[in-house]
Order: structure tokens, then sequence, then C-alpha cells
């Protein structure tokens, strides 16, 4: 379950919009945390809607009750109408997008679970049906979400960074990508501080997508922690985010405001395979290389290097 204080910022990354009426889409609700931080500024007058509903699905049945509970303690603050939908949120979705499109949403605000689908399995085999190939229940979840999703509607999430790179996640980055724009990126410094009551050491970071929205920069944000003391924030062109021209549309999360590394050096536009160059993720450590190491570089052999070697993005070699 999302702590207040990370609810409470989730939850401020919503813009005012502007309009009227909101549709809030809590997939995966737990016992509302989020949507009751939502609803929170919708109360103090902060988002200023005249008409509000939020449909909260939980799969949890001993979650419901909560759930209720904490969706009716708004109604007498706001021109509220809620409705929990019990049962699997990746059954119902894709079933009414089938069937007649789907509800359209303003708004929606995840902290999805994570886990992992098989390949054959029913939620695997149901989202090919919706067009969605993914292989965790948290792009699961936003994948269906953004498809739920009218034009311009804003989707905040809390979700693990896995999805930025890999193979695995090319095509949720692709989805994701191809009907949306990525307006803001928020990473905890530290990896095991975002949940420190709950001890969870997941990597997460927290987006904020625009669907529809045409690309502009990014906003960039950091802190140490869940209290948020020491937020930075920063603007980056989406250009330094997904490298123009890159086929895995990898992302990147740039954490200082100076260009990085390829930016400011020419010669980094070469890919390792260009370069005849081959990466073993492993561990190259010299103890365990010793019949292959060299006292004099010669004619067959390379340079074994270590991070003391580079330098603010350059290799520095220590020989004379
Ligand atoms: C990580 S928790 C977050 C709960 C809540 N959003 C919050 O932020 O406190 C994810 C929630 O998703 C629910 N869930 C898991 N699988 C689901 C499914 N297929 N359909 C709907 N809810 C599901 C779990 O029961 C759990 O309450």
């Amino acid at each position: 379950m999302t702590p207040p204080g990370v609810a409470r910022f989730i939850a401020s990354l919503f813009p005012d919009t502007n309009t009227p009426s909101c549709r809030l889409l809590d997939a995966g609700a737990g016992l509302g945390a989020l949507s009751a931080a939502f609803l929170e500024r919708c109360a103090t007058g902060e988002l200023g809607f005249t008409s509000l509903a939020v449909d909260a699905y939980e799969f949890d049945t001993a979650l419901l009750e909560g759930l209720r509970e904490t969706l009716t303690n708004y109604v007498d603050r706001v021109p509220l109408a809620t409705r929990v939908l019990p049962g699997d949120f990746i059954e119902q979705a894709v079933s009414s997008l089938g069937l007649w499109g789907g509800p359209r949403y303003s708004h929606a605000i995840l902290n999805p679970p994570y886990k992992k689908i098989q390949s054959h399995s029913r939620h695997r085999l149901l989202l090919r049906q919706a067009g969605i190939e993914t292989s965790n229940l948290y792009s699961a979840f936003v994948a269906l979400a953004l498809a739920l999703l009218e034009e311009g509607g804003q989707l905040v999430a809390i979700i693990p960074r896995s999805f930025c790179n890999g193979p695995y996640f090319r095509p949720f980055r692709d989805f994701l990508l191809e009907r949306a724009a990525i307006r803001h990126l928020h990473l905890f410094a530290s990896r095991d501080q975002a949940f420190r009551e709950d001890g969870v050491l997941q990597e997460n970071l927290i987006l904020r997508l625009e669907r529809g929205g045409a690309q502009g920069p990014v906003a960039i944000s950091t802190s140490t922690d869940d209290r948020f003391a020491d937020t930075l924030e920063h603007l980056h062109p989406f250009e330094r985010i997904v490298l123009p021209g890159d086929p895995e549309r990898f992302i990147h999360i740039p954490t200082s405001p100076e260009a990085p590394a390829h930016e400011v050096l020419p010669g980094l536009d070469h890919t390792l395979a260009a370069l005849r160059l081959e990466v073993s993720t492993g561990p190259v450590v010299d103890f365990r290389l010793r019949e292959w190491l060299r006292d004099q570089p010669g004619p067959d052999t390379v340079p074994l290097l270590y991070p003391c070697h580079f330098r603010a993005g350059r290799l520095v070699t220590l020989l004379a």
C-alpha cells in the first residue's frame, strides 16, 4: 500500500487542466490511498472539478469494505460518484475495450501489482486481444489504463523502472511512446528508501503520461526518499530521454542538469557493435582471470579496465 506521503506526491503531479469534470481510474486500488490523495487535492480546491467520478478496481475481497469507506469519506466534501469494481481489472478492461471501446477516463492513478505474467497464461492471452504484449502485471495495468484514457487524459503511476530498458519491455515502450507524451519522471535516489516502512527494495519511479500529447521537454525530479525534503527538478529535452534513432527506445533518466557524456563528446556516437566490441555483464574480476593476466601489453592483449579508470566520462590511464 502506498504510504500517505508518496500518495500525496503522486497526486500532486496532476496538472490543473481547467476541465469541469473528472473521471478517475484507480486500478488495483487497495484501500484507496491514491484516490484519497487525489480527492484530498480536489477537496481543498486545488483541482477545481464541478463533478467527479471514481472507478476503483480491486481484486482482493478483504480490501473492498475499507476501499468503499475511504471513498465514501469524500462524498460530503466533493461532488463525487464512486464505483468499487471487484474482480480482475485486466479481465474487465480487456472485455469492455473489446465490446464497446471501454469507459473513457480523464485521469488514472496507479500503484499496480508487480508480478511476472507467464507467456501462455490467461492474462497474457487477454492482453494480446487488446494489442498489449507485456510480461509483467505492472506494465499491463499501465498499458490498459492508457488505452482507457481519453485524448489529453493524464496518468500518474508508481512502478518499477525495469521497463526503461531490456528487450522484454520493448513492446510496452512502443505502446506507451506511440500513445502518450512523457511529461514527468521522478526517481528515488536511494534504492531502498521509497517505501521505508515496508522495507520494499524495488527500484521504483513515478511517471506522468499525457495521452495523445505532443512530446516536449520532460521534467525529471529526484528525492532521496519518500519525505521529498530534498526534491530537485530539471527539464530535459526528450532527445535526451529516448535517443533519436535508438531502435530499442530505451528510456534514459538523467539525474543531473548537465548534458550527458554522449552529447558533449562527439566521439561517443558509435555503437559497441560498430566498434566490434562485446560486453559481458558477468563479474569480470582479476582474481578469477589470473592465467590470462599479462604484466606487459602485447599484440594479442587488451586492457583490463576498472571503474577507477573512468573520470567524468573519460578514460584516464595511470600509465606514465
Ligand atoms: C501494490 S498494491 C497497491 C494498492 C493501492 N493502489 C495503493 O497504492 O495503496 C496493488 C493492488 O492491486 C490489487 N490487484 C492485484 N491483482 C489485481 C487484478 N488483477 N485486478 C485488480 N486488482 C488487483 C492487489 O490486491 C493490491 O491491492
